[in-house]
C-alpha cells in the first residue's frame, strides 16, 4: 500500500453516477441481513457504505479504509449502527460478518488467493461476500499509464515499479469461491459504458483512481510531467467523439458461505 495518501475525494467524486452504477449492480445479489453486522472494504467516502447499511437492514455496518482523506468525506454520517474507522483490508481478519462487502478496492491487494481465503475465512456461517473490481486492465488508458511509468524520467523515479492489475478471469474466482465453500455463487465480467463528454476526460477519471499509485510515489513536479506525457500518449488512441464512449469492463462476484 502507498505511505502517501493521494486519493482526493473531490476528484475520485467528478464520475459519481458512473461509479454508483456497479455498486447497485454488487448490491442488489446481496440478500438482507436483519439484524446483522456488515463490512465494506475500502468504503472511501462512505455515502455508498450509508446505503448498504440501510438497504441489508443491518445492525451493524463498518467502512474501513485506509485513507485519512476519505474517511473525512465520511466523519458526518455515522449513528444508527453505521461506523467508519481507519484500518488496511490486507491485514484484516476480524471476524462474526454477515456480509463482507467491497466495491471497487480489493483490486488494490496484489495477493487475491491469500485475501479471499481470509476474507472467507471471517464469514459467519450462511455469511456473505460480494465484490467488485475494475477489470479493465488491457484498455489504452490502462496500458499507457504502464507505458509511461517504463518510460524514462519516470522509470528511474519508480524504481522499475509498474502497477499490474491483480485482478483474475472470472473462472479462476469462480473456482476459487467453490472451494473456499461459498455456495450458491454468481460471477460476471460486466460491461459498463460510459459517456464521457470528451476524449480528454478519461484522463481526468484514470487520475482519480490508478493514477493515484503512480503519485504517491514521485514527487509532485514529476508527476505533472507524467501527466502530460499520459495525456499526449493516451488521446491519440482514443476515438475523436462527443461523448466519448468509454467501455469500462468489471468483475462482480457474490457467494453465500455453507453451514447456515
Ligand atoms: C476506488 S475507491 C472506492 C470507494 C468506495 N468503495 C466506492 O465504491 O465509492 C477505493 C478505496 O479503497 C481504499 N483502499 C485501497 N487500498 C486499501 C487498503 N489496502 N486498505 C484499506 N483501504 C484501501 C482507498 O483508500 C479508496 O478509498
Amino acid at each position: 500500500m502507498s505511505t502517501v495518501d493521494t486519493w482526493d475525494p473531490a476528484r475520485y467524486e467528478r464520475f459519481a453516477a458512473e461509479r454508483a452504477a456497479p455498486f447497485h449492480d454488487l448490491l442488489s445479489l446481496v440478500g438482507p441481513v436483519p439484524g446483522g453486522r456488515v463490512v465494506d472494504l475500502g468504503c472511501g467516502s462512505g455515502e455508498l457504505t450509508a446505503q448498504l447499511h440501510r438497504r441489508l437492514e443491518a445492525a451493524e455496518t463498518l467502512g474501513l479504509d485506509s485513507s485519512p482523506a476519505m474517511l473525512e468525506r465520511a466523519s458526518e454520517l455515522p449513528g444508527d449502527g453505521l461506523r467508519f474507522a481507519q484500518g488496511d483490508i490486507a491485514s484484516f481478519d476480524e471476524g462474526g460478518w454477515d456480509v463482507v462487502f467491497s466495491n471497487a478496492a480489493l483490486h488494490w491487494l496484489p495477493d487475491q488467493e491469500e485475501l479471499l481465503e481470509r476474507l472467507v475465512a471471517t464469514l459467519n456461517p450462511g455469511g456473505q461476500l460480494a465484490v467488485q473490481m475494475p477489470a479493465n486492465h488491457d484498455h489504452p488508458s490502462h496500458v499507457v499509464a504502464a507505458e509511461v511509468a517504463a518510460a524514462e524520467p519516470f522509470r528511474a523515479a519508480l524504481d522499475g515499479y509498474r502497477r499490474e492489475s491483480p485482478v483474475r478471469e472470472p473462472e479462476w474466482y469462480a473456482a476459487l469461491l467453490d472451494r473456499l465453500g461459498l455456495t450458491p455463487q454468481h460471477v460476471r465480467l460486466q460491461v459498463y459504458l460510459h459517456h464521457l463528454p470528451a476524449r480528454d476526460q478519461v484522463v481526468e477519471w484514470v487520475r482519480g483512481t490508478l493514477l493515484t499509485d503512480y503519485q504517491a510515489r514521485m514527487p509532485e513536479e514529476l508527476f505533472t510531467e507524467f501527466l502530460t506525457a499520459y495525456r499526449e500518449r493516451l488521446l491519440p488512441r482514443l476515438e475523436d467523439a462527443r461523448p466519448y464512449p468509454y467501455p469500462f469492463k468489471r468483475l462482480l462476484f457474490w457467494g453465500r458461505r455453507g453451514g447456515s
